[in-house]
């Protein structure tokens, strides 16, 4: 873009927000490359669409596996990562009735939410309600859509069960952390890998906690359950502590597979799940968006509520800059989150 332009539309970014024709969006020109931070240009908006100032954008694993070509969905290059914003209402197609201009909103879309504008469907948005803050709102979306889904829709999870979480002290831990013990009213035990994170997730509502990154985690999980092992596990790390979780398994329990964070993807063994009746399952929770949005939608919106009326409350860990998009994924991948990591965009 032209200095002159460029200057011109930032001053008019100025006089009035929104009205400029280009705006700023982290960019992958080319997978594994660190993304670039460019002055894009707005295109026009169709009648069911609508144009959202972003606020605030998670990071998610997922953004990181996408950038490096080993997501399981792959956007043509270039493209803006980011699936979930939280933003205001600029503008509104011809035939959205949802929201008007100046709503506060949520979304969770495959990609382009890395950006100080997003397009999105009238479909894919949740007003964030009054006393629910930007940035907790961005953190909502992936994070607790998925802890609800796993626990509740997958695991079909029991008042007063015992739940075992797997990277407890992550964004999506903290998040099944929250929706097991103050919503579901189960029984919590994190596991996470130093003694740091363990201490995080005890805080954070968890009844007890194991290290997996040291001693033996089948042996601490039978003591920890008198013999009997865990309900429901939701596991997201793989390799030796998903093998470990389900030995941990109780008569009839249920494991949620939801990803791989420690890179390697366990084999089952299937005769562990016939000597006590046991499930293991997945869950892709984005999907509900296409496979079942009214499901989808009702979760939503209840974790919408639940945060406005305080049984839950998402913990932000750090919060980088839209420029610091390459910090903000190096802190992920180099396993040092404690909480959602979102981007401030302003
Ligand atoms: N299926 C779905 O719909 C869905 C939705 C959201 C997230 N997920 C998945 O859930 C997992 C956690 O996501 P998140 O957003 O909560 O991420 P996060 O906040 O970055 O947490 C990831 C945690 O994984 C653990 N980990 C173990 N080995 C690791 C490694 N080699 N590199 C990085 N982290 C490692 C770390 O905890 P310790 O140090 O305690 O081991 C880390 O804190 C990811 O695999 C993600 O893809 C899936």
């Amino acid at each position: 873009m032209a200095a002159a332009g460029l200057a011109q539309c930032l001053s008019h970014r100025l006089d009035k927000p929104g009205c400029c024709r280009y705006y700023r969006a982290a960019i992958c020109r080319k997978l594994k490359d660190p993304l670039a931070i460019e002055e894009v240009p707005s295109r026009p908006i169709q009648p069911d669409e609508v144009r959202v100032d972003v606020h605030f954008c998670g990071v998610n694993f997922a953004d990181i596996l996408t950038c490096r070509g080993r997501y399981q969905e792959s956007p043509p290059l270039p493209f803006t990562p980011g699936i979930e914003l939280a933003g205001q209402v600029m503008e509104t197609g011809t035939n959205v009735s949802t929201v008007k201009e100046g709503d506060r909103v949520i979304s969770v879309i495959n990609f382009n939410t890395m950006a100080e504008q997003c397009i999105v469907d009238q479909k894919k948005l949740w007003q964030i309600p009054e006393g629910v803050s930007y940035q907790e709102a961005a953190a909502l979306p992936v994070c607790y859509g998925t802890a609800i889904l796993a626990l509740e829709q997958r695991a079909r999870t029991q008042p007063g069960e015992t739940v075992l979480v797997t990277a407890a002290a992550g964004a999506t831990g903290l998040a099944l952390i929250d929706v097991a013990s103050n919503i579901l009213q189960a029984k919590v035990i994190a596991a996470a890998g130093s003694d740091e994170k363990c201490k995080l997730a005890l805080q954070r509502g968890a009844k007890s906690a194991v290290n997996y990154s040291r001693g033996n985690m089948k042996e601490e999980l039978k003591k920890l359950t008198g013999g009997q092992g865990v309900n429901v596990v939701i596991e997201a790390v793989g390799g030796d502590v998903c093998l470990a979780a389900l030995h941990s398994l109780a008569w009839e329990g249920r494991m949620v597979v939801i990803g791989f964070a420690g890179g390697s993807i366990l084999s089952i063994p299937s005769n562990l799940l016939l000597v006590k009746n046991t499930s293991v399952m997945g869950i892709y929770s984005t999907r509900y968006l296409k496979e079942n949005f009214p499901l989808f939608s009702k979760y939503m919106s209840s974790i919408l509520q639940y945060c406005q009326e305080g049984s839950i409350k998402p913990h932000i860990g750090r919060i980088f800059k839209l420029e610091e998009i390459n910090e903000a994924f190096e802190h992920v991948t180099q396993r040092k989150t404690t909480g959602k990591v979102i981007l401030s965009v302003k």
